[in-house]
Formats: C-alpha cells, sequence, structure tokens
C-alpha cells in the first residue's frame, strides 16, 4: 500500500527531551527520599505522565494519596518545564529535518501523535510546529500508547487509513501502539528493544525517503 503519511512520536523521536525528563524525576524521586536511576527511566519512556508517576513511587516503594499524586505530578512537570524552556533547535534529533522536507517534497503528510501534554509548547520551542498537518498529543486522547488511539486518531485527521500510513517510535509501547492500529513502524533505537517494529534503525540519519517507500 501507497504511503501517503506519517506519524512521528516526538520524545525521543523528534528531540531527546528524555534526559529532561528523567532530571525532573530523579528530582521528585530525591525529594521523596529515594534514588531514581537512568536505567528506571527506561520504563517511563511512551509512557503518560500519571503512570510514569505510579512507576516512579512503585520503584520509590511509596504510597501517595490522589491529591499527593496530583501535586507531585505538578511539580514534576514544572522543573521539566525550566528544562525545555532553554531547548535550542540544535537540540533536535540528527536528519530530523531533512527527513520532514523529503516528506514535504514528497507531498507526504505529517502528524504528530504524542503522549505528552506540553507537545505543542515543545514545537514552538523548536520551531518546528508549521511541518506538521495533524497534531495529537497527551490533550487529545483518553488511552495511553500500547492502545493505538492516539495513531488511529491522527490517521483520521490526516484523512487516511491506518494502511497508508506509517509511525516513527522510539519506546516499545509506542511501537506496540502502532502495530494495534495496523500501521507499519519504524523503530528509533535498539533493535532488542522495538523487534516487533517492521525495521529498527538509530536515527534519520540512517533512513531515507527511499527506505520509506520499501516499507
Ligand atoms: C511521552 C514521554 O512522550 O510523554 C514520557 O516519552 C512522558 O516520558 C509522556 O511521561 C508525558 O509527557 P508530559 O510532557 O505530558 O509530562
Ligand atoms: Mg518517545
Amino acid at each position: 500500500m501507497n504511503i501517503k503519511g506519517c506519524i512521528f512520536d516526538l520524545d525521543g523521536v523528534v528531540v531527546d527531551t528524555a534526559k529532561y525528563h528523567f532530571l525532573a524525576w530523579k528530582k521528585l524521586g530525591q525529594e521523596l527520599g529515594f534514588d531514581f536511576t537512568e536505567q528506571d527511566n527506561e520504563r517511563l519512556k511512551g509512557v503518560s505522565r500519571m503512570r510514569s508517576l505510579d512507576i516512579l513511587l512503585e520503584i520509590g516503594g511509596l504510597s501517595l494519596t490522589e491529591e499527593e499524586k496530583v501535586a507531585a505530578a505538578t511539580k514534576k512537570n514544572e522543573w521539566y518545564l525550566e528544562y525545555i524552556k532553554q531547548m535550542k533547535p540544535e537540540e533536535i534529533l540528527p536528519g530530523v529535518l531533512d527527513f520532514f522536507k523529503s516528506l514535504k517534497e514528497a507531498g507526504i503528510k505529517i502528524a504528530l501523535g504524542s503522549a505528552s501534554k506540553n507537545a505543542v509548547l515543545i514545537l514552538n520551542i523548536l520551531d518546528i510546529k508549521g511541518y506538521f498537518d495533524v497534531i495529537v498529543d497527551g490533550n487529545s486522547v483518553s488511552k495511553a500508547k500500547p492502545d493505538p488511539e492516539v495513531f488511529l486518531q491522527g490517521a483520521e485527521k490526516l484523512g487516511l487509513t491506518a494502511e497508508e500510513c506509517v509511525v516513527f517510535e522510539d519506546a516499545e509501547a509506542g511501537v506496540e501502539a502502532a502495530k494495534n492500529g495496523g500501521m507499519r513502524c519504524v523503530g528509533i533505537g535498539e533493535p532488542a528493544v522495538l523487534s516487533k517494529a517492521d525495521v529498527v534503525v538509530d536515527g534519520f540519519n540512517a533512513f531515507t525517503i527511499e527506505n520509506l517507500k520499501q516499507l
């Protein structure tokens, strides 16, 4: 089937915000009295803010009331925003902008499919919102990845079927979401982690529009 649309995850695919999420969660862990490692942070990739907090608390062996959880997630997000407000367009991952440009030239539509509620803010900070025909983010979905809702909404808003779209993802839950939605998926990262993807590459310098057409 001809590819008419590409749907991109944001964190870890377009920009490396995972390091900022990590720093903010680590700070929250410290405040709550336990250490949170980079390895632990892998479990939070692609996962919603509140679910991430639950995982963090599980790692720390703590339980909080709903009210305390909302306060903790708000605090983490405020720290995270301090980091991302200082991001520069140079932090866009290598090859991403050239890939976007070649999609535009080929008439292939571009959508964002992100779990983040900060997605539009990040696109504006990086000055790349204009590349996206459609944006679906953590504010518009009710079911988190691996549920395919975010990508199915993206395809629908592009006016395309799932079969006409390809998803780009760096998280295991995100690859599963794409496959659950009946879409082809390019994994960005480690083949061992993203084994359910149709192909796995380590970044857009290793993936061109010619590779896309061969999927
Ligand atoms: C995903 C990230 O894109 O967004 C997760 O991979 C993050 O790590 C999630 O928790 C929610 O992000 P935000 O910006 O709404 O807290
Ligand atoms: Mg991601």
